[in-house]
């Protein structure tokens, strides 16, 4: 697939097949991502590809917490409060999502249920984690969003779609447990891979995005 081609049509995934994605494939998706750009060629990924019987094992260890509500210890702050503007096109994205997914904001078991599939990886038969050593800072975790960005953008051009999870990242602490993953690591984010199911409802919605009017000033 082309490159701008691949940029333009990739989507988050949140619906897949049982299928496994072939050894071979994630071998490509990994040497790509391997060629990401980083601050002075520092490349501070760490990389858990986890498919199999202990993918089974953390979807149900993580659902159980999920289920239970159970606090959420991250190493990576949430962000509290946007910009008015941010906040209001995290909401509108909200919004829209339920509209098309026909949960009504209130429909309070809807919303849990979407929330859910996350820590079941929305059935995708792997789950990747990135980490990176604890001491690093800001510029390390810019690079870890290209190697990111450049992972998914493989798995897509491959025909494998992929969801950024910031959701899985709450149970760092089990995650790095069921993984065998340092303490001393931080957990980054969580990307479900697999082969997209493309009659599933949950695929069925396409974010917004803004146009470059939008976020562009030029100068000259
Ligand atoms: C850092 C980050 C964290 C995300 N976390 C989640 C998540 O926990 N669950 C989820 O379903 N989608 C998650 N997403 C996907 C975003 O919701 C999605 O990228 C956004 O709505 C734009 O849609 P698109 O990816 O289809 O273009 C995350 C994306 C990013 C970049």
């Amino acid at each position: 697939m082309e490159t701008l081609e691949a940029i333009e049509s990739r989507k988050s995934v949140r619906a897949f097949k049982p299928d496994p994605i072939p050894g071979h494939i994630l071998d490509k998706i990994l040497r790509a991502a391997s060629a990401s750009p980083s601050y002075t060629n520092s490349q501070p990924w760490e990389v858990a590809v986890v498919s199999g019987k202990k993918r089974d094992e953390l979807a149900q260890s993580l659902s159980a917490l999920a289920k239970a509500k159970a606090p959420a210890s991250r190493d990576i702050a949430e962000p509290k409060n946007w910009p008015a503007a941010i906040d209001s096109r995290v909401h509108d994205h909200g919004a829209r999502r339920l509209a098309a997914l026909g949960v009504a904001r209130d429909d309070a078991a809807g919303r849990e249920k979407l929330r859910l599939g996350n820590f079941e990886f929305y059935g995708a038969p792997c789950a990747v984690f990135l980490f990176m050593d604890a001491s690093l800072g800001e510029w390390s975790i810019f690079d870890m969003g290209l190697f990111a960005q450049n992972l998914i953008l493989a798995a897509h051009s491959l025909g494998v779609g992929s969801c950024l999870q910031a959701s899985v990242t709450g149970y760092a602490p089990e995650i790095k447990k069921l993984l065998g993953v340092a303490e001393g690591k931080k957990l980054v984010i969580g990307i479900s891979l697999g082969y997209e199911d493309d009659k599933a409802a949950l695929n069925s919605y396409r974010s917004v995005k803004l146009t470059p009017d939008a976020f562009t000033r030029r100068y000259e």
